[in-house]
């Protein structure tokens, strides 16, 4: 890879690809820096293993040791007790007997790899319990399967433990399941504290229901309590979003998470819209003032540490490890319909449908349905987008591992990112300003893009995503 070489081979790009490269020449970056959103989740993709190879591939990944290296495993409950107008992770309805059935096959998931070496020969740091929505499950159901965690798999001896829920299902029994079981942190839904705004989303229960809950749990004194926060929500103005940002912290949480709203072309809410059932969308320029307001407010709460541009700590019970592995691009081994995971530069999903992921569970195999070879160079990519997605660059720390500099390699693109406003750069450390930090998945994304046109010939694919146009 050469550094010059990259200038020549951005100018000969057209005008709007440049564009999704650089950003846009403006003296206003945090509002129009780019003209939307380009991706949900930077990445490079890969080569795709044919359908007869993919259980063979992903089972032989497992046959060798593995490298001391942290690793992770998640494992997905597909049930939701409603959905959410916003959301594109909606599977399944909850129905209790479905869910019984359900986490006896995920048992049985587990077995099938427990005691395969690529398992075995490696600690793992944190499990992840996501969804859809795990306090789906009943209190049996939470016992059976995190007994059969802590006894097949290798957890160490800090494993973070993480349980993503909903308040309107995580009853007092549940989450006295859930710590007698090893849970050691709980990751909630708030999405907003406003009841307006949270009815005309599909949320059920009030703020005062959530506040009072939230409290409850955090003051157990036994497990991290994390919230996620939206912003972008209909009817949520400036003061509602400020007020979900002060709010947080005076439930007695832990950390918080803070997602910009994407609309899909397909999900419920932008049909709502078209209807008029409710307000059409914040643009995206609107939703970057709500986003630089929570940085401004965070910046002023000496107590609270940003983990990652859109990720805080309130105190030191929060730790963030699974997002912090899942983004530095570790194993992750994944079990539950519709689950992705990654293994020794491969990534792999489960069976969605969850009648297909039952069937062929209960006839003894794994259900692997997609397996991709991970792009050349991605284990680089991954240190590049990791330091990104915590708002930096850091060419030094990059070069100790990879013997080479990032920073250096990608100048001609930061001194335009520089010369927009989005980074400020200094030596071999390139920061992002607020403006950079709020289309950091772009910069992500192109940085990416930069990568991988230094490695090929060949002619740049812009990666675009189905996201409503937010003007
Ligand atoms: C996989 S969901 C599960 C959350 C959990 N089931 C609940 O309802 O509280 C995790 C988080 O993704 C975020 N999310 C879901 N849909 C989104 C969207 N369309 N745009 C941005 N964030 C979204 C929400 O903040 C949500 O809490
Ligand atoms: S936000 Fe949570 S509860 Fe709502 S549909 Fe999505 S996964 Fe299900």
């Amino acid at each position: 890879m050469k550094a010059g070489s990259l200038y020549k081979k951005i100018q000969a790009l057209g005008s709007e690809q440049q564009a999704w490269l650089l950003g846009n020449d403006t003296d206003d970056a945090l509002r129009h820096g780019f003209d939307r959103k380009r991706v949900v989740h930077p990445g490079q993709g890969g080569t795709p293993i044919a359908p007869h190879q993919r259980l063979p591939v992903w089972n032989d990944l497992l046959l060798h040791k593995k490298e001391i290296a942290p690793r992770a495993v998640y494992i997905h409950i597909p049930f939701c007790s409603s959905k959410c107008l916003y959301c594109g992770f909606f599977q399944n309805i909850s129905q209790t007997e479905l869910i019984d059935r359900y986490t006896a096959a995920l048992i049985k998931e587990i077995s099938y790899d427990a005691d395969k070496i690529g398992v075995q020969s490696q600690p793992i740091n944190a499990v992840y319990f996501g969804g859809g929505t795990p306090s789906a499950l009943s209190c049996d159901n939470i016992r059976d399967l995190l007994g059969a965690v802590k006894t097949m798999l290798p957890l160490a001896a800090d494993c973070e433990l993480t349980f993503e829920s909903r308040i309107h299902d995580l009853t007092d029994e549940k989450i006295a399941a859930c710590l007698a079981g090893g849970i050691n942190r709980f990751s909630i839904g708030i999405q907003s504290f406003n009841t307006q705004v949270r009815k005309s989303i599909g949320r059920i229960d009030s703020r005062g229901v959530i506040q009072e809950r939230l409290q409850k749990i955090a003051a157990l004194n036994q497990a991290a309590v994390v919230i996620d926060l939206m912003y972008g929500l209909p009817y949520q103005t400036a003061s509602i979003w400020e007020d979900d940002i002060m709010t947080q912290f005076d439930s007695g949480i832990h950390g918080g998470d803070m997602y910009q709203l994407n609309v899909f072309e397909n999900s419920e809410l932008k049909q709502a819209m078209l209807k008029g059932k409710i307000p059409a969308s914040m643009s995206t320029s609107e939703q970057a003032l709500l986003f630089a307001k929570a940085i401004e407010i965070v910046k002023h709460k000496p107590a609270v540490h940003r983990l990652s541009i859109c990720h805080w700590s309130v105190n030191s019970r929060e730790r963030n490890v699974y997002n912090y592995l899942s983004k530095s691009g570790c194993d992750i081994l994944p079990y539950g319909s519709g689950a992705g995971g990654a293994l020794s530069g491969y990534s792999a999903m489960n069976e969605r449908d969850l009648t297909a992921y039952l069937q062929r569970i209960n006839s003894g195999e794994k259900s692997i349905a997609f397996v991709m070879r991970q792009a050349e160079g991605s284990a680089f990519d991954y240190a590049v987008s990791s330091q990104m997605d915590r708002g930096y660059m850091d060419g030094y720390e990059v070069k100790k591992r990879w013997g080479i500099d990032h920073v250096e390699l990608l100048e001609p693109l930061l001194r335009e990112w520089q010369r927009r406003g989005l980074v400020e750069i200094d030596g071999s450390v390139v920061t992002m300003t607020i403006a950079g930090q709020f289309w950091y998945v772009n910069l992500t994304q192109a940085a990416l893009d930069c990568l991988s046109m230094l490695r090929s010939e060949r002619p740049q694919q812009i990666k675009q995503e189905a996201i409503a146009a937010q003007g």
